[in-house]
């Protein structure tokens, strides 16, 4: 089964609460939420006490997506809001191991993201301990980027090695994803489509969240 995890970073921030019920009700999975910090990404976006008022209004799966160096300051902050899976960047961090851990110790999930230059190589020894694998399709920073199709025979390779360890963790893809290139990535071996300004661009968000499903 396909989820679809719409990023709320491509939303109208006034309304906040709307834009995430306008989803749920279009029948989305997961909300994804972009954390930057201006220093990992050159751009800012959100923190944990934004989180906690936007658990407020549902009960969906938060997806909190870190784009911050240091992720392991911000665990405490971003479980305590209400985050159902913290995904941290193996390039962020010197203890990625240590970190997934402490992601876990709060009872919550825990995602390993690779930006789209890194190699599989970096993650590796990590797969039999988190339940996801988040593969940029852009480099991270900004929503509306063309999506990178070299990710594409990457995403195909990772599937191999959780295949061959006989692991069945979720791939997840962010960045340019829209009906075409969902159809790709899913073909590939994902199983969790980000989108954020396919769906919030779009007219009809229920139309929009359907074709992603193809
Ligand atoms: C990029 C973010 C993405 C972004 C995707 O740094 O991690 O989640 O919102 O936006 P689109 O779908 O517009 O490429
Ligand atoms: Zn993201």
């Amino acid at each position: 089964m396909i989820k679809i995890a719409p990023s709320i970073l491509s939303a109208d921030f006034s309304c906040l609460g709307d834009e995430i019920r306008k989803i749920e009700k279009a029948g989305a999975d997961w909300v994804h939420i972009d954390v930057m910090d201006g220093n990992f990404v050159p751009n800012l976006t959100f923190g944990a006490p934004v989180v906690k008022k936007i658990r407020n209004v549902t009960r969906m799966f938060f997806d909190c997506h870190l784009m911050v160096d240091h992720p392991e300051t911000y665990i405490e902050d971003f479980a305590a809001a209400g985050a159902d899976q913290i995904v941290v960047h193996a390039e962020a961090t010197k203890h990625l191991h240590r970190c997934i851990q402490a992601i876990h110790a709060k009872g919550i999930k825990a995602g390993v993201a690779l930006n789209p230059a890194s190699s599989l190589t970096l993650i590796e020894e990590i797969l039999p301990d988190v339940d996801m694998v988040l593969l940029m399709t852009v480099n991270p920073g900004f929503g509306g980027q063309q999506f990178i199709s070299t990710v594409l025979p990457k995403i195909s390779r990772l599937r191999r090695m959780l295949d061959m360890a006989g692991l069945r963790t979720d791939i997840q893809v962010d960045g340019g994803i829209n009906a075409e290139t969902a159809r790709q990535v899913v073909g590939a071996g994902a199983t969790v489509l980000v989108a954020g300004s396919y769906v919030y661009g779009a007219k009809d968000v229920n139309a929009a969240i359907k074709s992603l499903r193809g």
